[in-house]
């Protein structure tokens, strides 16, 4: 009688395992004794609403909605402009790490039309037929407002596309602030450089 009954419940144990893994696929949830909040309703993203008016799932952010460390409360700083009047000097110190951030954005950013020395002549416009940019080192661009700079690349200016999108406001300011390095660069004598910086470059063959 003992024998009988433990092979039985044996039996009974392995036909439940076995009705466990039939290997079918089911649509119906696996059942879920204490659910816990683990599944929810959700929409997807473009779906229709049937709680909204007007039946958008994808809500707009309310009016006047700012991003997280996206206000920008200086005027002056988020768009190089003071009224009308794009401002003479950058609004914020150069600094060194700043330089060289402008120079990584210059590089990968502007030197397809700008060229690395900033010529106007880079690759975009010698192969690719894109109208001549504008020639960073000459007089015109050497004289403009700091603000003006700031302004091409975040509005654009005719035949060159804005690069609000790509650059944020403060990498905007440290390209401005590198294309500035890169002018004096480009129209610097000896005398510029610091003595003991020279490597023996004697003052008169470098004229
Ligand atoms: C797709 C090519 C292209 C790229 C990339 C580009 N520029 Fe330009 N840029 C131009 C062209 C073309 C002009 C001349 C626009 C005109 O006068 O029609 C110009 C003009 C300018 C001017 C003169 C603005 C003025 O008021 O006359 C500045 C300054 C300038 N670019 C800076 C930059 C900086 C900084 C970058 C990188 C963030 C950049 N550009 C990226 C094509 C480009």
């Amino acid at each position: 009688m003992r024998l009988l009954s433990s092979s039985l419940w044996a039996a009974l144990s392995l036909t439940a395992l076995l009705a466990g893994c039939r290997g079918q696929e089911s649509d119906q949830p696996p059942v879920h004794l204490n659910p816990n909040m683990d599944s929810q309703p959700r929409y997807d993203s473009q779906a229709e609403s049937k709680f909204f008016e007007d039946r958008r799932t994808m809500r707009f952010p309310v009016e006047g909605t700012v991003a997280k460390g996206n206000f920008l409360e200086n005027d002056v700083y988020a768009t190089g402009k003071d009224g009308d009047q794009y401002v003479a000097k950058m609004p914020v110190p150069i600094t060194e790490s700043m330089l060289k951030r402008g120079q990584q954005q210059y590089n990968i950013y502007c030197t397809p039309c700008h060229d690395a020395t900033g010529s106007g002549m880079g690759l975009v416009v010698t192969r690719g037929g894109y109208p001549q940019a504008t020639n960073l080192n000459e007089a015109y661009s050497r004289t403009m407002p700091d603000g003006q700079i700031y302004g091409a690349i975040a509005y654009g200016i005719r035949n060159m596309p804005s690069y609000a999108a790509q650059i944020p406001v403060e990498d905007r300011w440290a390209v401005v602030a590198y294309v500035r390095a890169l002018q004096f660069s480009q129209n610097a004598s000896i005398q510029d450089v610091p003595a003991d910086k020279r490597g023996g470059m004697p003052v008169e063959a470098a004229k």
